[in-house]
């Protein structure tokens, strides 16, 4: 028996009025915060949902895995696929995190490690070579689908391509309407979900034949050979196309948004450069073959780690994500029963401070300011990769991307803003500057 105070609410009954306000006003989950406290229950188009914000109730939820299962939208649930891990629970999802994880350990990164400096350093020729305006969310997103495509499946670049005309279809519709009527988004998304399954089938098929026959291997893909499902079955290919597909559509968008935003930091900033530049001027490139997993590191680099803290704190890439409740549980001190979808709200959590010291009273959460992350108690709980058992699998993939890439661009690439540009940011599906951060560059000298 669990015991806690009632769940406060919006005391909405259909939902369809919340949905609305959901779908247009960006400050939804926070205004009812502060009228209802860190945890609340709304409806949205007729599903019950809780919404959480802050260290003590997304700490309580995430403490109690049992009382838990991994939820999507129905959309998003379809397109994945069944066999997806992200629509896996207990023993299968396990498995398939240890399968799908190899793709990330540290021996995995290290091998990755030269093939993104090598892009790195191709953008780099790029845009010191350019006379034009260049747009950095376009280079940015080709980039982070490079990383995934190429040097984690292995893709050659004309199927790389041709995967990522489909994916495009795809990822259109997957917080869409799941109707699939004829000619809808959604239709046309299956119908390319379906193709790009068929691909990543002759990836698998490609790589394993390169194997078999003792060929130089690009890509990670040999590291899933020998995985196993939790019954202690070899994963058949159907299965591990969906966890493939499922890496394109998590990696993508989330690690393009965080490279975007933290350019248009450094650029809007004119404080942070020289702040940076101090510690990014003393840093290896390319990085040592030694520490090529862990390159540029908060060990190293504390500065850049905090930039990137504090870009991903006032712009999480994942804005929220979710959980179903299982069992009744309490998260902080309110009754949640089973059976609700709880909707972890992480932009909103990234503002608010759970209790707020003398020491740190002053402190303007909203202001960026990336210094907070390098004071001793910043009171400050973030999590842009989520947590528990579900934390994000590409976490350490990610974060060496975004290091390589700002201290490979930073230390040599010097930009200025276009003028004349709408530099807000568009939020759906991750966070991007709006007319997609148009910049001219040359030799920093
Ligand atoms: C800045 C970039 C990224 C951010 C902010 C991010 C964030 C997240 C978040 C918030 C979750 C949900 C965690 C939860 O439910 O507790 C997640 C899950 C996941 N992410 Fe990432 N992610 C990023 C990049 C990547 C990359 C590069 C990959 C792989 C190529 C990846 C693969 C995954 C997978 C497979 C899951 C599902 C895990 C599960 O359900 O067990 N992510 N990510």
């Amino acid at each position: 028996m669990v015991s806690g105070h009632p769940l406060p609410g919006t005391g909405a009954v259909t939902g369809v009025l919340e949905a609305l306000a959901f779908l247009r006003d960006a400050n939804f989950a926070q205004q009812r915060f502060e009228q209802l406290g860190n945890v609340y229950k709304t409806r949205l188009l007729g599903q019950s949902m809780v919404f959480v914000r802050g260290g003590v109730a997304i700490g309580d939820l995430l403490a109690q895995p049992d009382a838990t299962e991994g939820w999507w939208p129905e959309s998003v649930r379809q397109l994945l696929g069944s066999r997806s891990l992200a629509n896996r629970n207990g023993a299968a999802h396990k498995a398939r995190r240890r399968v799908v994880g190899q793709l990330f350990s540290a021996a995995a990164l290290r091998r990755y490690s030269p093939e993104i400096v090598a892009m790195v350093d191709e953008l780099t020729s790029e845009l010191v070579g350019s006379t034009g305006p260049v747009p950095l969310v376009e280079r940015m997103r080709r980039f982070a689908f490079a990383v995934i495509a190429t040097v984690v499946l292995g893709l050659d670049a004309a199927s790389r391509d041709a995967l990522f005309v489909d994916f495009e279809i795809w990822t259109r519709a997957l917080f869409s309407l799941p109707l699939a009527i004829p000619g809808s988004p959604f239709a046309r998304a299956l119908a390319a979900r379906n193709r790009l399954l068929g691909q990543l089938q002759q990836v698998l098929a490609q790589a394993r034949q390169r194997a078999e026959a003792g060929l130089p291997l690009s890509g990670g893909l040999d590291l899933l050979s020998g995985g196993l499902d939790e019954a202690g079955l070899p994963l058949d290919d159907d299965d591990l196309v969906e966890q493939l597909l499922l890496l394109l559509f998590a990696g993508y968008e989330t690690t393009a948004s965080s490279l975007s935003c933290l350019l248009l930091a450094v650029l809007q900033d004119p404080a942070l450069m020289p702040w940076l530049q101090g510690e990014l001027d003393g840093l290896s490139w390319p990085p040592t073959a030694e520490l090529a997993a862990t390159a540029h590191d908060a060990a190293v680099a504390p500065r850049l780690n905090a930039v990137v803290q504090e870009v991903m704190r006032l712009n999480p890439p994942v804005g929220g994500f979710f959980r179903r409740t299982t069992r009744p549980l309490v998260l902080e001190g309110r009754q949640v029963p089973a059976g609700c979808v709880v909707q972890v709200a992480l932009a909103a959590s990234n503002r608010y401070r759970v209790a707020d010291s003398a020491q740190l009273q002053g402190d303007d959460l909203e202001q960026f300011r990336p210094q907070r992350h390098l004071e001793a108690h910043d009171g400050l709980t973030l999590l842009p990769f989520g947590g528990g058992e579900r934390v994000c699998l590409g976490k350490a993939l990610a974060e060496l991307e975004i290091r390589l890439m700002a201290v490979g661009l930073l230390q040599r690439v010097r930009f200025s803003l276009v003028p004349d540009q709408d530099l807000c940011l568009q939020l759906i599906p991750s966070p991007s500057p709006r007319d997609g951060l148009l910049v001219m560059a040359d030799h920093r000298g």
